[in-house]
């Protein structure tokens, strides 16, 4: 074997953390305790799971947590994504010392509670929402997805859930930057606990932009030939195919039908770049409606 750098390490159990460097996210879960009161519990293997047409989330849980048992139970909960900052992050490790019942953990709770925000009609009659965080930047507000079957090893005392996101609610000052893609939230970044002793985090620091390659783009023809093919009672001009030569070739097929549908949708014929200019960000008119 040609000499280099690398060395084996021991796959150990919760290897992210014990045998890997692993960036994670930090949200608190919201859940609703056998006594009607809001839980919150400090997570990091919480990651986007099916992301096209159905949306969701896995949750990897300890079986016995509060939250895993508040939402085999209940089946509802919400994620809470806080912000960076030394207090809140201590008192998130305060909330994840395993074993404490919600009524013991939640007197040192210093996160500020507010109702969840879903409106009347994306609530289910006799069914409780837990409260979200005030403090947090984004919440989505989940349901879990009983259409996957919950793992639960018995043994090593590991579940995973599917939890449909129903609901995203973030502050107003970033939605206006999520559709500009400019600035970006301080959100914390963990490393997990490594060494029994500590949790670690991090800030993150500014993201900065790397275009696509020009190279890997499309020519105009290629797009405007894959268009006038999608659907005969839908044209378009050259300009608004120019819109989409930077997307990828094996997702272009898909892009057009996307437009084409909204284009029907809006009784349009014609796709020019100003009506691309507005479907390219279903959110633009999302915003425009708000
Ligand atoms: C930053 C942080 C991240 C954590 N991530 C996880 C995780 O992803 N999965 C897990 O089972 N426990 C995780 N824990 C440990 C749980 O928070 C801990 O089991 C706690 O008791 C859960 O609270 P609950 O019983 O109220 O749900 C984490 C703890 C901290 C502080």
């Amino acid at each position: 074997m040609v000499e280099n750098d690398f060395t084996s390490v021991q796959i150990l159990d919760n290897f992210y953390q014990t045998s890997s460097y692993f960036p994670m996210p930090v949200v608190l879960i919201s859940t609703i305790s056998p006594s009607g009161k809001t839980n919150l519990g400090p997570y990091s293997l919480c990651f986007p799971y099916i992301i096209a047409e159905k949306h969701s989330m896995l949750l990897i849980s300890r079986s016995n947590s509060n939250t895993a048992e508040n939402i085999r139970r209940n089946k509802v909960c919400a994620i809470n994504f806080i912000p960076y900052n030394k207090k809140l992050l201590k008192n998130c490790v305060m909330l994840g010392y395993p074993g404490e019942t919600t009524e013991e953990k939640m007197k040192n709770n210093k996160f500020t509670l507010i109702p969840s925000q879903r409106t009347q009609e994306e609530r289910e009659p006799l069914i409780t929402y837990p409260e979200i965080v005030d403090e947090a930047i984004q919440v989505f507000e989940c349901t879990l997805d009983e259409s996957f079957q919950v793992y639960n090893n018995e043994d090593t005392l590991e579940s995973h859930y599917v939890l449909k996101i129903n609901k995203i609610v973030m502050k107003k000052e970033w939605k206006k930057s999520l559709f500009q893609g400019k600035e970006f939230p301080d959100l914390p970044i963990d490393f997990g606990y490594r060494n029994n002793i500590n949790f670690w985090f991090s800030k993150h620091s500014t993201p900065y932009a790397e275009p696509i390659p020009k190279e890997k783009g499309n020519s105009v023809n290629t797009v405007s030939y894959a268009a006038q093919r999608v659907d005969p009672e839908v044209e378009w001009t050259e300009e608004a195919c120019e819109k989409l030569v930077k997307v990828p070739r094996i997702f272009l097929k898909k892009a057009l039908k996307v437009c084409v549908e909204i284009a029907k949708k809006e009784g349009i014929t014609l796709i020019t770049p100003e009506f691309m200019e507005k479907i390219r960000n279903k959110r633009a008119i999302e915003t425009e409606e708000a």
